[in-house]
């Protein structure tokens, strides 16, 4: 087992309950409408998940393109939006594919620490290559070194006090704990960052970054970069 095959459950464990899941990607849609520059923008969410919130981000741009590396979870994105006239859903292969030049935004959020770090380089080539003179890449939920496990676990039980789900988030701490995430995190390892690594990445890779004010989503002591084409 991998990484993207833990993801591609119907309904993830890493989602104590649907109120979490929705509550997650609204809050992370949100905030990443916030970085949609104008209303003509085409959007990249790399890694996107089950973005169940993805209407209010096509909303506020021209086009959204999804990609999805979990074959489930992209069927099942692909029903939610079948239709949708802004919404494409695509692999990994496909973006990596389209032209050059293709976006005015990039996201990739909480899948940095699912990579190795070649695979992370591999990725900041392709999305320099893919953003447009002037465009903007976000990558956001950066994990710093240490602390990391009980600190995800303090601010998914203080996300879940603020919104209604505390205890299912408590009972679903200990079905994470239990389930393949810790066997995985000592086979496959989770990628940590300190902020002059992600900083030195994005320079090596062609972008000149700084960190955000805030990290999009729930949990602050994670990161988010902001880097545009140098
Ligand atoms: C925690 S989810 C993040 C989903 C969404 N971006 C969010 O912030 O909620 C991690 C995502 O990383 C993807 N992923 C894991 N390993 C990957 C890899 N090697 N290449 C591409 N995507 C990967 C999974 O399929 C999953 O959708």
């Amino acid at each position: 087992m991998d990484w993207i095959s833990f993801y591609d459950f119907k309904h993830s464990v890493i989602y104590v309950n649907t109120r979490h899941r929705d509550v997650h990607y609204r809050t992370i849609a949100e905030d990443i409408h916030k970085y949609i520059p104008s209303p003509a923008a085409h959007v990249l969410d790399y890694g996107c998940g089950e973005a169940t919130s993805a209407d209010l981000v096509a909303a506020a741009c021209r086009q959204l393109m999804l990609a999805e590396a979990a074959p489930n979870v992209r069927a099942s994105l692909t029903m939610r939006y079948a239709g949708h006239p802004k919404i494409a859903v695509i692999t990994s292969e496909q973006a990596a594919a389209l032209p050059k030049a293709s976006f005015d935004l990039i996201v990739m959020h909480s899948v940095a620490q699912y990579l190795s770090e070649s695979e992370l380089e591999r990725v900041l080539a392709m999305f320099r290559a893919l953003l447009k003179p002037g465009g903007l890449l976000v990558l956001g939920d950066i994990v710093p070194p240490h602390f990391a496990a009980p600190s995800a676990a303090f601010a998914l039980l203080r996300f879940g006090a603020a919104n209604g789900f505390f205890w299912a988030a408590a009972g679903g701490l200990m079905r994470i704990f239990v389930s393949d995430y810790p066997r995985l995190r000592k086979t496959v390892g989770l990628s940590h960052y300190s902020e002059a690594a992600v900083q030195a990445k994005l320079t090596r890779a062609g972008f000149t970054a700084e960190r955000a004010a805030r990290n999009i989503g729930h949990n602050q002591r994670r990161m988010t970069f902001l880097a545009r084409p140098a």
